[in-house]
């Protein structure tokens, strides 16, 4: 098993659980969009947690996992749902569902510089919506099946901020296969790849 993240410290908390609890776990640091230290169909499966709202793009990232993957592997992914970035986050911070931000939305596009800088003194990681057509669509593009879906309203405490008016997380229990190309299967010969925390109660 492999675990790849950007952030040095989170690799080394990995590290520290394996060797506590004895499992075999190799750790690798780098951005999600380039998994260029892995060859081509090198897992049976990738399991991407909710993650990409700190990538700038997603599509990319799909085009790794499936390069990643052996044909019939699967993907298991987690995205947020992009409407719960429409609110103000103050605003729900004090108990207040407040619409704010027209979507597309980033940290660092659409906060005022003194506000984006009280974010950064909380934390690093700059956070940006992701459509449905480049998360879903995303996937099918870059060659996945989509077998399962489902809506998770399960974050923070039941009922509080915007998870009592929708799911904030999608997919969470996603799979979503990788096929083998069909000239592969049709001409039995190889063929190429088709191409292919939040702080704030949700
Ligand atoms: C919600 S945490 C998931 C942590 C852990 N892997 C888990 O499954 O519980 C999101 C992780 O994404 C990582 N991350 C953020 N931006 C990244 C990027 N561009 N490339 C790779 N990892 C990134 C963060 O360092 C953080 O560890």
């Amino acid at each position: 098993m492999t675990v790849f993240d950007a952030s040095p410290r989170q690799l080394a908390q990995d590290d520290m659980v394996a060797h506590r609890d004895g499992l075999a776990l190799t750790t690798r640091e780098g951005p999600m969009h380039d998994l260029s230290c892995f060859p081509d169909g090198r897992f049976d499966l990738v399991f991407h947690p909710t993650s990409n709202c700190y990538a700038p793009e997603v599509e990319p990232v799909w085009r790794e996992c499936f390069r990643v993957l052996r044909p019939g592997g699967a993907l298991l992914a987690g995205f947020m749902n992009p409407d719960v970035y429409i609110f103000d986050d103050g605003a729900q911070e004090r108990g207040s569902l407040v619409v704010r931000h027209p979507l597309p939305y980033a940290d660092v596009i659409d906060l005022p510089t003194e506000e984006l800088q009280r974010l950064l003194e909380r934390t690093h990681l700059m956070e940006f919506s992701h459509s449905l057509e480049t998360q879903i669509g995303g996937q099918l593009k870059a060659g996945f099946l989509l077998t399962h879906l489902f809506e998770d309203r399960d974050c923070g405490p039941p009922g509080t901020g915007r998870s009592r008016y929708m799911p904030p997380h999608i997919a969470r229990g996603r799979e979503t296969q990788r096929l083998e190309p069909l000239s592969r299967s049709k001409a039995g010969g190889s063929a190429s790849s088709p191409g292919y925390p939040c702080g704030t109660p949700c």
